[in-house]
């Protein structure tokens, strides 16, 4: 299994990255920056409603790794689109991260607001015809709201960041997005750290992996790119090792029938602010 894949405008994602939504202490955030480092991370995702992007910056600089090493990800609030709030956060979020571009930048949220959406995608297609953003994205975005952006897009988005994971399930959009040339990146994929089923347990126990592994290996073996969050250095190292294991196909299927539609966060289809 490749640690890097190629995103549709030819620009290089690693297949795994680290989250860091609901970190706001600047001690953790320099302790998971040091230890994914480390361990091998190299994409860091925040956004600019995470409050953090200040913190990511500045332990990034503290780590000393040079920029074009890092993949780094962010996304435009719900609460800064259209055309120049976007541009206005935008250079906000790169002097807050220290750097002077993006490798991928998203819209975080469709909300219901059409020509809100347009508006913005314009403002990140001149930052990218700039060269500011490496990659274009998007994130929650259904079909619908996937197609207001390719009817009018000149830059293709190269992925979808969205709810996936073993309860629920985003396969009928998955596949959707790949005839695409869309990637599919998966949040919550540790489900927030629940991960009590008694056949992921099971399963973790034959491969002697644990449960987050499990999971995060299947995502990878359906094509998802992962973004696991964790604090804690040893959770860092353990969500990045699994790159020495091949799960069987009838477990793959085993895992892909625990989909229960549990949603975790809002609902796409209907939630704005
Ligand atoms: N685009 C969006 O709308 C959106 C929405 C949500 C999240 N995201 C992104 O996706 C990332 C991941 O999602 P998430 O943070 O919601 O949830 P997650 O990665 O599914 O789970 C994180 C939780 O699992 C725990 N954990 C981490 N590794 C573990 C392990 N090996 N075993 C057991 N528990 C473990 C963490 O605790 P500790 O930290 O205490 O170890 C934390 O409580 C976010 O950080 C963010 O970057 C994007």
């Amino acid at each position: 299994m490749e640690r890097e894949v190629l995103l549709n405008n030819g620009v290089k994602i690693p297949v795994i990255g680290l989250g860091v939504y609901k970190v706001t202490d600047p001690g953790e955030i320099e302790v998971a920056v040091e230890s994914a480092l480390e361990a091998g991370y190299r994409a860091f995702d925040t956004a600019q409603m995470y409050r953090n992007e200040q913190m990511l910056g500045q332990s990034l600089k503290n780590a000393g790794i040079p920029r074009e090493e890092i993949f780094l990800t962010s996304k435009v609030d719900l609460g800064n689109m259209g055309y120049q709030k976007t541009l206005d956060t935008f250079q906000e979020s790169l002097e807050k991260l220290q750097t002077d571009y993006l490798d991928l930048f998203l819209i975080h949220w469709p909300g219901q607001d059409k020509e809100r959406v347009l508006e913005t995608w314009k403002a990140m297609e001149e930052l990218y015809q700039k060269k500011r953003i490496r990659a274009l994205g998007l994130s929650n975005f259904n079909p619908r709201h996937l197609e207001w952006v390719l009817e009018s897009a000149s830059v293709k988005p190269v992925l979808n960041q969205v709810e996936h994971h073993l309860q629920f399930q985003n396969t009928q959009l998955a596949l959707w997005c790949q005839e695409r040339g869309i990637r599919m990146q998966a949040w919550s994929p540790l489900m927030r750290g629940n991960l009590t089923q008694p056949q992921l347990l099971a399963l973790a126990k034959k491969y002697g992996k644990t449960p987050a592994q499990i999971v995060l290996r299947w995502d990878l073996q359906n094509g998802y790119l992962v973004i696991p969050k964790s604090v804690h250095r040893e959770r860092i190292f353990e969500n990045i090792d699994i790159f020495d294991v091949e799960l069987e196909p009838e477990d793959m299927a085993l895992l892909n029938s625990l989909h229960t539609g549990q949603r975790i966060s809002h609902d796409p289809e209907v939630f704005d602010f």
